[in-house]
Order: C-alpha cells, then sequence, then structure tokens
C-alpha cells in the first residue's frame, strides 16, 4: 500500500466504525481530522484517551444533515489550513420501526442524517479535490442497503441510495483522479448493533455464515485500502464485508 500521506476527514469519526476508520487511516500516516455532533460533550475525553494511546486526531463539531453546516465546517477546516484529501461519509443513524408505526420524524432523520449527509459533505470538498486532480470519497453505506431489512425502510433506502450517488459520481470525476467507493458492511460489534433488541440481533447472528459479528477493524482495514493510491483503479464499487451473511 502506498504511504504517501494525505489528510482524511471522516464523519461521525469519534463513535463505532467511524473510530475504526480514523485509527486505520492514522495507521496508514494520515492526517486525519473527525467531524462529530456539535456539543458532544464527550468527544474532547474522547480525544485525550485517542492522543494517550497515540493516535492524534483533530476535531470540528458539524451537523451533516444541515447545508448551511457543512459550509461552515469547510470553511473551518480550511481557514486552518487543512485540506481534505480523503472523505469519508461514515456518520449515520437508525431509527428502526416497521413502516406502519414509522413517524414521518423518522423516515425524516435517517434519509437527512444518512443520505443528504452525503451530499452535503461531498459537496463542499469536492471542488478543491478536483483541483488538486487527486481525491478518495468512500462512503459508508450497509448490507441493509443491498438485502433490505425488517423494521429499516427508512434507513435500508437512504443506504441503497448512497451508492446510487457513488455510481454517479464516479462516473463524473473518474478521469480526474478521484475515485468514489461504496463500503456495505454488514453486522458489526458497535454502539448501534449493540442498541438492538437482543432476540432480533440473536437471529441475525444466527443467520451469519462466519457465525460472528464483523469488528470495525475489520471494515477500516478495507477503507485503509480503497483511500490508498494503490486503490486507484477501484471506483463506483460496492464492497461488501458481512461475513457472507449477504452475497451478490
Ligand atoms: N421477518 C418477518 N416477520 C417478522 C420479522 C422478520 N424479520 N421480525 C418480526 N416479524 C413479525 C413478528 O413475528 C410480528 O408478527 P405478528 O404481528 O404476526 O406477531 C410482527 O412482525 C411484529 O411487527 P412489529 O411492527 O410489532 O415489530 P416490532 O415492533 O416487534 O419490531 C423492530 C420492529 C424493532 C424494528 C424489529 O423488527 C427490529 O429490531 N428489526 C431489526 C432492525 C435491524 O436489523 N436493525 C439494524 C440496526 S444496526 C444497523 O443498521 C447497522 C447496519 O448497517 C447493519
Amino acid at each position: 500500500m502506498s504511504k504517501t500521506t494525505r489528510t482524511a476527514l471522516v464523519t461521525g469519526g469519534n463513535t463505532g466504525l467511524g473510530a475504526a476508520i480514523a485509527r486505520a487511516l492514522h495507521d496508514a500516516g494520515h492526517k486525519v481530522i473527525i467531524a462529530h455532533i456539535p456539543g458532544h460533550e464527550t468527544v474532547a475525553h474522547w480525544l485525550q484517551q485517542q492522543a494517550e494511546i497515540g493516535y492524534n486526531f483533530t476535531a470540528y463539531g458539524v451537523d451533516v444533515s444541515d447545508f448551511d453546516s457543512t459550509q461552515a465546517l469547510a470553511q473551518a477546516i480550511h481557514a486552518d489550513g487543512h485540506q481534505v484529501d480523503i472523505l469519508v461519509n461514515n456518520a449515520g443513524i437508525t431509527r428502526d420501526a416497521t413502516l406502519r408505526k414509522m413517524e414521518k420524524s423518522g423516515w425524516d432523520a435517517v434519509l437527512r442524517t444518512n443520505l443528504d449527509s452525503v451530499f452535503n459533505v461531498t459537496k463542499v470538498f469536492l471542488d478543491p479535490m478536483l483541483e488538486r486532480g487527486w481525491g478518495r470519497i468512500v462512503n459508508i453505506s450497509s448490507i441493509n442497503g443491498s438485502k433490505g431489512q425488517f423494521g429499516q425502510t427508512n434507513y435500508s433506502a437512504a443506504k441503497a441510495g448512497m451508492h446510487g450517488f457513488t455510481k454517479a459520481l464516479a462516473q463524473e470525476v473518474a478521469r480526474k483522479g478521484i475515485t468514489v467507493n461504496t463500503v456495505s458492511p454488514g453486522y458489526l460489534r458497535t454502539e448501534m448493533v449493540a442498541a438492538m433488541r437482543e432476540d432480533v440481533l440473536n437471529q441475525i447472528v444466527a443467520g451469519i455464515p462466519v457465525g460472528r459479528l464483523g469488528d470495525p477493524t475489520e471494515i477500516a482495514a478495507l477503507v485503509a485500502f480503497i483511500s490508498s493510491d494503490s486503490a486507484a483503479f477501484m471506483t463506483g464499487s460496492n464492497i461488501a464485508m458481512n461475513g457472507g451473511q449477504h452475497m451478490f
């Protein structure tokens, strides 16, 4: 894997999969900026803990569902002298419910945070990547964007939409040194999965051929590769890593 040092931005980079991705990109020699929910009171403590184990991250608060907020993020990052070469659109939420029980607010929150965010954040960092002629955009989708999931019409729709965005933008920037890819993880050992109903989760794990949840570091290693110079021929792809739960 190439060792050229770049600057990476990971949205939702202070928790779960995002934190594992931030550490993997740091391990690959990159400068890593994490974007977190504004006013997240635990972030300072988390940054301190990461620094103690050798991970020096720069952090900014942003509401990825709000275009004005992502514009302000880009202004702040550029004003501080950073340029974003690698963008990982990882921030996401769940509001699981069957469609019959789903409130309009649960639909809107998931579509705005998981899908509008991909437009909002990518839009504000794309032009500088085009000017420099190099970029990596990785959209973190989900197994459930491909296979659907009982209780997740909102999440499955948003995650499927992310890959449509990936395929369209990949074509637009392919000749400009920028790759755009989707990564679709299966069920991982994260807080998001731990919040599921235990009986439902046990049933899902029983259907995973490798017989266990994934570890966030396994997905993070894949993201680090896609973000490298070595992955220049990979674009518009949807790479699944789900323990064999869904094969396509
Ligand atoms: N397939 C078919 N029928 C099912 C079912 C399934 N998978 N699961 C439940 N049902 C049935 C029940 O047997 C019950 O039937 P009856 O009414 O005939 O008894 C009915 O559906 C229950 O319907 P409810 O609307 O009452 O559903 P609920 O409130 O009990 O549960 C839910 C809804 C909490 C959303 C639950 O379905 C659930 O947890 N689903 C899993 C959601 C999930 O996978 N979330 C992943 C979160 S992590 C993540 O998203 C990360 C990632 O990318 C993987």
